[in-house]
């Protein structure tokens, strides 16, 4: 039996996504026909209390798109170092945007609305980027799926709101923030002016993003999305493997986190591990002891029929997911 705990990407669509996604009605989207597509979207929009969403292919086209509707060409983005926006979107924030970033360190892919007030650019001073956007992530992948503290995301949307910047949330494990949380979507949707939501991970469906925010946010987008060759015609077919995944794979989420806290638990015996880094949702981050063992490690529990990634230097990486089935006596 093989274990594929690379990622939370690899799952595949079940019996019953793909039964939703064969009978799907289905348009051409680009006239914005495809009554599946639209059903997804406003799903979702409703979802978090928010006017409008947008289906996308994947969770960095929806990212990309929301930064190029928030920031103009030689403005700033800032976020965190380890972000996926700027480490795993190919350089798009310049390449789609033209802008630049500032990078904060921050506890586990985290940042702080202190850090964020001490880095933005003086607006009256030529000499500096406008700061047109703040980006964050929750969970935070590179922080091995640490969900934010809310109190500090209100703390960060005051300041946006104060300073006229929007905030945009990385939220491509989102589902899986709120579910450890418990905190209303709708109530966690408030505090940011777009959000992207990938379906493609915990949620496991096979293909697909939503951006969600204000109609006028949206309808910008939209634009955004078909100059980046993003318009998509009969996509309501995938789209309604996304549909299924918001209707009924959401609370089963606290099960791959439970699972994680297993896996967890297992490798704090191994002696060849360092330290396992806390966990709070469906990713579990493992040091180790000797640097240099990493890639014998991951290949010796491959040949065991286990699959894990390479997550830095001496750290090695497993993620749980639905395609999972851990015995949990
Ligand atoms: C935090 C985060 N944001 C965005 C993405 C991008 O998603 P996609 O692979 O659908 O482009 C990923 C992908 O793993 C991710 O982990």
């Amino acid at each position: 039996m093989e274990v594929d705990l690379r990622s939370d990407t690899v799952t595949k669509p079940t019996k019953e996504m793909l039964e939703a996604m064969f009978t799907a009605p289905l348009g051409d989207d680009v006239f914005g026909e495809d009554p599946s597509i639209n059903e997804l979207q406003d799903f979702a929009a409703k979802l978090f209390g928010k006017e409008a969403a947008l289906f996308c292919s994947s969770g960095t086209q929806t990212n990309q798109i929301a930064i190029n509707v928030h920031v103009q060409p030689g403005g700033e983005v800032i976020c965190h170092e380890e972000s996926h926006i700027y480490k795993y979107e190919g350089g798009g924030i310049a390449k789609n945007s033209g802008a630049s970033v500032r990078l904060l360190q921050g506890n586990r892919g985290r940042i702080t609305k202190e850090q964020i007030d001490k880095w933005i650019n003086p607006e009256h001073d030529v000499h500096f980027p406008l700061t047109q956007l703040i980006s964050l992530e929750d969970t935070a992948n590179r922080g091995g799926g640490a969900i934010y503290d809310f109190n500090e995301i209100k703390n960060i949307r005051k300041f946006s709101l104060d300073r006229n910047i929007p905030l945009h949330l990385d939220g491509a494990r989102l589902m899986n923030a709120l579910v450890e949380t418990k905190i209303n979507p709708v109530e966690y949707a408030s505090q940011f002016d777009s959000i992207s939501l990938c379906l493609s991970k915990g949620l496991g469906a096979p293909v697909g993003s939503v951006l969600i925010g204000s109609k006028e946010f949206i309808r910008k987008a939209h634009r955004v999305r078909k100059v980046f060759g993003g318009g998509m015609r009969q996509a309501g077919i995938l789209a309604a493997g996304g549909l299924f995944a918001l209707k009924n794979n959401i609370s089963r989420l606290n099960k791959d986190h439970l699972h994680a806290k297993l896996i967890a638990d297992t490798l704090c015996n191994c002696n060849w591990i360092k330290e396992i880094i806390p966990v709070e949702t469906n990713i579990v981050v493992a040091i180790l002891k000797n640097e240099n063992h990493r890639d014998y490690v991951i290949e010796a529990l491959k040949e065991k029929g286990i699959k894990t990634i390479a997550f830095g230097p001496g750290m090695i990486r497993f993620v749980t997911h639905l395609g999972i089935r851990l015995n949990t006596r």
